[in-house]
């Protein structure tokens, strides 16, 4: 290993400055909002004059982009709508580039806003288009899953994939507004409200018990939004409490990277056969078998990972297409990952809480342990996506 830098031999400074200001970022959660988002939007004298950008995928486009931007039109403003592919695809560089010219062929100012108007990955895109445009323009969320809901949209990370993996592009960059509607989730399919649950499930087992307890007292139709909302609203009190506190998440923020590290290694390497959330259910399962391992939890944690997560119908195995080597593989692009130290990962301790070694909870563990534990939890055959669930 190298050595650390003495800090008496490094050269003083000539000069120091800083840059940003810090950026509040409001939530609002309001049914009926994508059906009249005028208010909802709550834009600035000098915003509503200037271009406004809706920016959404095609399955989104026909479902609630077409009156959403006419309610915005008949208020005055000039709207432009525009339209990507769905899914996984769009959240690469040569699709940014695309909607870079478009953006820039109708006319935008430095007091434009961009709309994200969908899921995660529309969030995500137009997060880095706002990021980057002008060196910054103003940015709304309208998530339209929940995934988006209850994670993707409450964030001021911005992410397209690389080549080499997911997130690999990114920029820490908040939305001004973050406007939530449960009502659009009416139209999500079963297996997306499922794929949602899984990052409020990460938040009752790394951050609050008596959310997982919640989690596992409801019985009944996985699409009561009364249901959702009320989790909703929780794990957004839960996550903005997260990102007040550490908001690069290197120490306690580190629960929001919980089964993401594993979780994007198997969503990336099995070809997306997994939906995010699903990958992070395994991710978590995984690292629950590895905290045991390392003699890190307690022995309630892994069972009650495979209690929460079955009760959800969420996958709790790693697909058989993939082998501890191509999980391994995967995870050599974790944004945790150290190239002289391997694999650090958040681990639950007991439940509602990370483990931590020397103050830390990025957690070095072996390649050996991750591989044990991988090769115990593959999946024994090809059994597609479908799980049994009590909600
Ligand atoms: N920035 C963050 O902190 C963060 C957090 C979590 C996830 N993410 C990212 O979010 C992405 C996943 O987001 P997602 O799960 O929302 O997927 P998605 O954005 O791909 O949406 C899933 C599908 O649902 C459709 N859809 C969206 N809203 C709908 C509605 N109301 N009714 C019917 N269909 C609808 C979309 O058109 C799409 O086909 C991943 O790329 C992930 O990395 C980012």
């Amino acid at each position: 290993m190298r050595p650390a830098p003495n800090p008496a031999h490094a050269a003083a400074p000539y000069a120091r400055f800083q840059t940003g200001r810090p950026v509040t970022t409001e939530v609002v959660v309001q049914r009926g909002a994508v059906r009249d988002p005028v208010r909802a939007l709550a834009q600035g004298p000098e915003a509503r004059r200037s271009p406004l950008f809706v920016l959404t995928d095609r399955t989104v486009g026909a479902l609630y982009a077409h009156p959403f931007v006419e309610r915005l039109r008949a208020s005055g403003r000039t709207v432009h709508l525009l339209i990507m592919p769905d899914g996984e695809q769009a959240k690469s560089l040569t699709h940014y580039t695309r909607l870079v010219d478009a953006i820039l062929q109708r006319g935008i100012d430095e007091a434009s806003e961009l709309v994200a108007l969908g899921g995660g990955v529309v969030c995500n895109v137009t997060g880095m288009l706002a990021a980057t445009l002008y060196r910054g323009v103003g940015l709304v969320h309208v998530p339209t899953t929940l995934m988006a809901q209850a994670d993707a949209a409450i964030s001021h990370k911005q992410a397209l994939n690389g080549d080499h993996g997911k997130n690999l592009v990114g920029a820490y960059y908040a939305p001004r507004r973050v406007v939530v509607d449960v009502e659009v989730l009416g139209t999500l399919h079963q297996r997306r409200i499922r794929d949602g649950y899984a990052e409020i499930i990460k938040h009752g087992l790394a951050q609050d018990p008596s959310l997982t307890e919640a989690l596992l007292d409801h019985v009944g139709d996985v699409h009561d939004l009364e249901v959702i909302e009320a989790m909703v609203r929780r794990t957004i009190d839960l996550k903005c409490a997260m990102m007040a506190q550490d908001p690069t998440e290197r120490r306690a923020g580190m629960v929001l990277q919980y089964g993401h590290a594993i979780g994007h290694a198997v969503e990336w390497q099995s070809g997306f056969e997994l939906l995010h959330g699903e990958a992070v259910a395994v991710g978590m399962r995984v690292a629950a078998r590895i905290a045991r391992a390392m003699g890190l939890a307690d022995a309630a944690v892994e069972p009650l990972h495979q209690r929460v997560l079955d009760h959800y119908g969420l996958p709790t195995h790693v697909p058989h297409c993939l082998d501890a080597d191509a999980v391994l593989a995967g995870l050599r692009h974790d944004k945790r990952a150290r190239l002289v130290d391997g694999s650090r990962l958040a681990l639950v301790a007991h439940p509602g809480a990370l483990a931590m070694v020397d103050g830390e909870a990025a957690i070095p563990v072996p390649d050996a342990v991750i591989a044990e534990a991988v090769t115990r939890l593959r999946a024994p055959g090809a059994r597609g996506t479908q799980w049994a669930s009590r909600v």
